[in-house]
């Protein structure tokens, strides 16, 4: 199998009105789409705008959860396979936010992945050990545990990525040293070759957690690091564009 591109991804939370569509406009007319895949995953009343506004552009559209049914009486919900119809090609699933907020449990976000598989859509499947997790020395066993609980057999060979984001380093300013960034993603990867063989060596392993134009290129250039998931640097153009550029 051949290794894909590093995938920068921009999730903007529940951040965003039509007027922001701007900004995703701006990163699509400057990215060189040679150097990575793009993505960006706005709220998902925005998805489909944004994918109309995006067409013919290289810079791909996801959603940030969806539901793991297709269709039903879920009041509030939206599923995959709604997500696809309104033009996304990717969806976020597993977020520290959501199995945090919403008490996702792996099984839980195993049967969402099952789901945005079924619709065509590609899965980035957040893992993450919290603060105290981590001073207690479980980060490894925290997130091998979440790889393997998060990821259903169903992946086989499709296209996917996981994303490594540590819970302390969303949203504080706060970074892992590049060490200790490796020595996690080298964990993901020995699981993921165990549990999918070949594919297991190919499948992009995202960084995600403060990720800003002044530290991309020592993140980006980690070993095992095959991209960024991006949150609130993604929501200026110039800022994320700084980040993609810096692959
Ligand atoms: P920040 O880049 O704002 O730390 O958010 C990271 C994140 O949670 C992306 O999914």
């Amino acid at each position: 199998m051949t290794t894909p591109r590093p995938l920068i991804a921009g999730n903007w939370k529940m951040n965003g009105l039509a007027a922001s569509l701007d900004e995703a406009i701006e990163v699509a007319g400057s990215v060189r789409p040679v150097d990575a895949r793009v993505a960006i995953c706005p709220p998902a009343v925005l998805i489909h705008r944004m994918s109309e506004a995006l067409k013919g552009t290289s810079v791909l559209v996801g959603g940030q959860d969806a539901h793991w049914d297709d269709r039903g009486a879920f009041t509030g919900d939206v599923s995959a396979e709604m997500l696809a119809d309104a033009g996304a090609q990717m969806v976020i699933l597993g977020h520290s936010e959501r199995r945090a907020a919403y008490r996702e449990t792996d099984e839980i976000v195993a049967r969402k992945v099952e789901a945005a598989v079924r619709a065509g859509l590609e899965p980035i499947v957040c893992v993450g050990e919290t603060l105290a997790e981590r001073e207690a020395g479980d980060t490894l066993d925290i997130v091998t545990r979440q790889v393997r609980g998060s990821l259903p057999p169903v992946l086989a060979g499709k296209p996917f990525s996981v994303a490594y984001e540590p819970v302390w380093a969303i949203g504080s300013g706060l970074t892992p040293t590049i060490d200790q960034i490796e020595e996690v993603h080298r964990a993901i990867r020995d699981t993921l070759e165990k549990m999918f063989g070949d594919h297991g060596r190919t499948i992009p392993i995202l960084y995600g957690g403060s990720v800003k134009p002044s530290n991309a290129a020592e993140i980006l250039h980690a070993s095992e690091v095959g991209g960024a998931l991006v949150g609130g640097a993604s929501l200026k153009a110039q800022d994320f564009l700084a980040i993609i550029r810096a692959l």
